[in-house]
């Protein structure tokens, strides 16, 4: 069974060819990063007039990468929520336009479940577009139930994951303030780092010292699985404005370094601790910052001290991209579920929510 799945949530458009064993045949990603980054942050109407213009070329190259011809293809899935309407919009009518034209299944996928189950993607080293030194081929994926860490730009939450169907996913605790990767992202903008600053900061934190700053991250010591990012990018902002943004390269490495290391202990201890309460042996991440370097080494490190096992997607499956829309929309096309022309862009995921939005006594 082959999947061709499309992706167009946020500010990159993507299409990918899947096998049922979650082997990537091709995944091109055509990143908008440089449209948005003179603004520090994504415009939507942007992001929607882009996705328009690259959609069709993406699509194309994705088939042709994978070598295969429409025959080949058993179904279409999309990224319908959540997201930017205007820009999840045009995956949803491309997708619609290309299943009624070829007569093929569609259905809609939840971008979070697509980074959930990114860890079942296997991408092979001669993929050359999309090999990472890492190539997962001969990696056993994980076995259900496992507990994930999704932690992206929008969205971080840790889950209990029975599954593969969103209905089987339960939340265990998110954050109730900004997102881990929306943290980095504002850490490097008053850092003067450019947009997005989480893999500057990944790269800039290698060299810098994790003490030289003593930041604090609240919810860090409850033994609640909730977790808040936006205190600590209170202060950096607020030593900035007091310092100036460090002059140095090893004092700004230093600043980085504290950052990262607060927001990845508390985030690997979180969900190594959230498996041992379920009594699950099994952790995974997903999602943007599970591309980076110290979350990993973290996450690997606790876990093995629990004995548990920590499987961690590749690079590429890390950050969005529609190889993982295709594996989960894979999954629901193979329990018999389709969806009809009535299938509608949404910006809120269909994942239950546990956690409440906002600060004050629970
Ligand atoms: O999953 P993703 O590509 O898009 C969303 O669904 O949000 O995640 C993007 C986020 C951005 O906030 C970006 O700064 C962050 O992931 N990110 C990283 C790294 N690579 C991407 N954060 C920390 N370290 C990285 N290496
Ligand atoms: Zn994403």
């Amino acid at each position: 069974m082959l999947v061709l799945g499309i992706e167009s949530s946020c500010d990159e458009t993507g299409a990918a060819i899947v096998d049922e064993t979650g082997r990537v045949l091709s995944d091109v990603v055509q990143s908008q990063v440089s449209l948005h980054a003179p603004y520090g942050g994504v415009i939507p109407e942007l992001a929607s007039r882009d996705h328009l213009r690259n959609a069709g070329p993406v699509v194309r190259e994705a088939l042709a990468r994978a070598g295969v011809s429409w025959d080949a293809v058993d179904g279409i899935a999309v990224t319908n929520r959540p997201g930017l309407v205007g820009a999840l919009l045009v995956g949803v009518q491309m997708a619609k336009g290309l299943a009624w034209a070829r007569g093929l299944p569609l259905v809609g996928v939840d971008h979070l479940v697509g980074h959930l189950l990114a860890v079942f993607l296997r991408r092979p080293a001669k993929d050359g577009a999309a090999a990472t030194p890492s190539a997962t081929e001969g990696v056993a994926p994980p076995e259900f139930p496992f507990v994930a860490l999704l932690a992206s730009g929008g969205h971080t939450a840790i889950y209990r994951v029975d599954g593969p169907s969103a209905a089987e996913v339960r939340e265990l605790g998110a954050t109730r303030d900004d997102a881990a990767g929306e943290a980095f992202d504002k850490v490097g903008k008053v850092l003067g780092l450019g947009y997005p600053g989480g893999p500057v900061i990944d790269r800039l934190a290698r060299t810098g010292d994790p003490k030289a700053v003593p930041l604090t991250l609240p919810m860090g010591h409850t033994k609640s699985f909730e977790l808040s990012f936006s205190g600590i990018k209170t202060q950096v902002a607020a030593r900035v404005r007091e310092h100036g943004i460090p002059k140095s390269e090893s004092e700004l490495a230093g600043v980085c370094a504290s950052f990262q290391a607060a927001v990845t202990s508390v985030l690997a201890k979180k969900l190594v601790a959230a498996a041992v309460q379920e009594g699950v042996r099994t952790v995974v991440i997903g999602g943007g910052v599970a591309a980076n370097r110290e979350l990993r080494a973290r996450v690997t490190e606790l876990a093995r001290e629990h004995g548990i096992r920590a499987v961690l997607p590749e690079l590429a499956s890390c950050t969005d991209n529609a190889a993982m829309i295709a594996y989960a929309g894979l999954v629901r096309l193979r329990a018999g579920e389709r969806d009809g022309w009535n299938l509608v862009a949404t910006s809120s995921t269909s994942l239950p929510r546990a956690t409440r939005k906002g600060r004050g006594a629970r």
